[in-house]
């Protein structure tokens, strides 16, 4: 199976909105390509890919490695751009942004987090989380109360004053997810977000994105683990650059 979405496969493509995505439609990728050209070598990293997302989804990507998942991810948070077809953001058509335009929506409608936290660790947690907003004229506080907010949020409260290397792997993750809310994004991205974390803790770290795609969410998660990606709603298999398989999945009322 490939998609279940049927586009139209003319290379002449209008280049704002064509049949125009449906109002909730938050993500739409036709046909998306990233092509890498190393010397006479080429990888088809992403490979004719299309999706749709829908506000309030959450969507888990599956692959084996190197199948395309963080290119596709990295697409998605417009860290990087399709080399080929077209990528809709809440209607916008990103291919047509500027650097700085294409910056500014990464810093204030995408949330992401990594494996890695990649947290700074001279910073407490509460700087670590006023950051996002450190570029963004907001209110004198605005800041710092909405930091204590998403802090509360991930059930840190109480370690706002502490440095990174005073929290347990789990309480980074926490403090990473916290962050990637601090400017109400659109949409949260995870790239292998519990790959570093101990069975126990991973599902703390998973029970607490339900309750946010149950607050409404939109989140978009990739990871090798089958049983991680059968949290979703929707899971989308890649091979080798392309859609080997979109799932949706019956999942029963919480
Ligand atoms: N910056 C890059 N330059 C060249 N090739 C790349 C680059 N990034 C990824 N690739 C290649 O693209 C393919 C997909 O990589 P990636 O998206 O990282 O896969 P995954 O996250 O599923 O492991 C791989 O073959 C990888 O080697
Ligand atoms: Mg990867």
């Amino acid at each position: 199976m490939e998609t279940e979405t049927i586009h139209p496969h003319s290379e002449i493509q209008p280049s704002t909105k064509m049949s125009g995505p449906a109002d909730d439609e938050l993500v739409r990728l036709d046909r998306v390509e990233r092509i890498y050209k190393m010397g006479d070598n080429v990888v088809r990293a992403l490979d004719g890919v299309d999706i749709s997302i829908h506000k309030g989804q959450y969507w888990s990507i599956i692959g084996r490695s190197g199948s395309g998942k963080s290119t596709l991810l990295n697409v998605l948070g417009c860290l990087d751009r399709p080399t080929g077809g077209t990528y809709f953001l809440g209607g916008t058509n990103v291919n047509q942004l500027d650097d700085d335009a294409l910056s500014e929506i990464r810093g204030q409608r995408i949330g992401f987090i990594f494996q890695s936290f990649n947290l700074i660790p001279q910073l407490t947690v509460l700087e670590n989380l006023e950051v996002p907003l450190f570029y963004q004229e907001s209110e004198p506080g605005v800041a710092k109360e909405r930091a204590e907010r998403f802090a509360d949020r991930v059930g840190l409260k109480d370690r706002l004053h502490h440095r990174p290397n005073e929290l347990s792997g789990g309480q980074q993750q926490r403090v990473a997810i916290a962050r990637a809310l601090m400017n109400e994004p659109l949409i949260l991205l995870a790239d292998e977000a519990t790959g570093n974390l101990d069975s126990k803790t991973e599902k703390e770290i998973l029970t607490l994105l339900d309750e946010l795609h149950q607050e409404g969410m939109t989140i978009i998660m990739v990871t090798h683990s089958d049983k991680v990606a059968d949290r979703a709603g929707h899971k989308l298999e890649l091979r080798d650059g392309k859609v080997l398989k979109i799932t949706h999945l019956d999942r029963s009322p919480l």
